[in-house]
Order: structure tokens, then C-alpha cells, then sequence
């Protein structure tokens, strides 16, 4: 089963989005694994983000995310990597769709509110990076055969 790694930003923590944000992926019916609360260092960002390490606003980026606690979230379901995304919508917040996060909830690029991740490669890199061993839950919601034929 595919697993992603979501990230609420500095930003949507101080604006009171934390709630909003996990009721959307609970409602669409995945299943929530990990969930901590923390400041990341700026080591753990330059980390998470790597391969952005050469863009011109690599460290502003660094700055916002370290800015303030983030929520560090891990989600399992068929298809979650895509289906997250998804539901977050494009970088950009004036470009993402109504009905999707940034689109209903930012309305700037070094301010979009939450991460996502880009492959289920990626997801179990990034989970393996924000969480230790221990952090993550195997449980199953009674619900699932209600999700899941
Ligand atoms: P994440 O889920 O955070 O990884 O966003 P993404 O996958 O939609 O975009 P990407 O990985 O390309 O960029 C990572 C983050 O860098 C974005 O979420 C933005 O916060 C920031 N970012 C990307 N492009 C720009 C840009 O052109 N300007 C600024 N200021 N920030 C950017
Ligand atoms: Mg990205």
C-alpha cells in the first residue's frame, strides 16, 4: 500500500489550518499513520528539500519552513502519492483549482500551506526522514470495508 508524507507549513499551523487540512484527507478516506506536532531544523529542511538546493529562493524557502512548528503527517491508501497532490493542487495557489487546498486556502507560492509528496518513492524517503522508529501506527479503521470493496 502506497504512503505519503504531508507537511503542514509554518504558515497553515499559524493560521489555524491544521484541523481544516487533516479533516480533508480523513474524509477522503485514507489512513492517517503518523502525526507529531515539532520545530524542524534547518538541517532536516535543506534535507527534505535537496533537490531545490540551486533555485533562487531555495533559502527563503528554508526560512519559511523553518519559521515556526510544522505538522509532520503520514497517510497510507491505494494511491495516496497522486491523490494527495491532488487534493493540495498545483504550487502556485492563484494557479490551483477551487475545491483543492491551496486553491481555497493561499494565495502565494512561498506561502502554500502544505507539502506533499511527488512519488511513492519519495514518500517513503521523506516518511523514513521526519519520522524515528516508533513515531509511525499499524491500525485499521473500522470503516475500511466501507472504503475498500
Ligand atoms: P511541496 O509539496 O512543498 O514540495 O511543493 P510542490 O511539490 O508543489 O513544489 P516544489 O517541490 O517544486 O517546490 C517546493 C516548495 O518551494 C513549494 O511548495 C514552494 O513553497 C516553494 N517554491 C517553489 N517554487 C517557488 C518559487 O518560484 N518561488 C518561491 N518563493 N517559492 C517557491
Ligand atoms: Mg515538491
Amino acid at each position: 500500500v502506497d504512503q505519503t508524507y504531508i507537511m503542514v507549513k509554518p504558515d497553515g499551523v499559524q493560521r489555524g489550518l491544521v484541523g481544516e487540512i487533516i479533516s480533508r484527507f480523513e474524509k477522503k478516506g485514507f489512513k492517517l499513520t503518523g502525526l507529531k506536532l515539532f520545530q524542524c531544523s534547518k538541517e532536516l529542511a535543506e534535507e527534505h528539500y535537496k533537490d531545490l538546493k540551486q533555485k533562487p529562493f531555495f533559502p527563503a524557502m528554508i526560512d519559511y519552513i523553518t519559521s515556526g512548528p510544522v505538522v509532520s503527517m503520514a497517510w497510507e491508501g491505494i494511491g495516496v502519492v497522486p491523490s494527495a497532490r491532488k487534493l493540495i493542487g498545483a504550487t502556485d495557489p492563484l494557479q490551483a483549482e477551487p475545491g483543492t487546498i491551496r486553491g481555497d486556502l493561499a494565495v502565494q507560492r512561498g506561502r502554500n500551506v502544505i507539502h506533499g509528496s511527488d512519488s511513492p518513492e519519495n514518500g517513503q524517503r521523506e516518511i523514513a526522514l521526519w519520522f524515528k522508529e516508533g513515531e509511525l501506527c499499524e491500525w485499521t479503521p473500522v470503516q475500511e470495508p466501507w472504503l475498500i470493496e
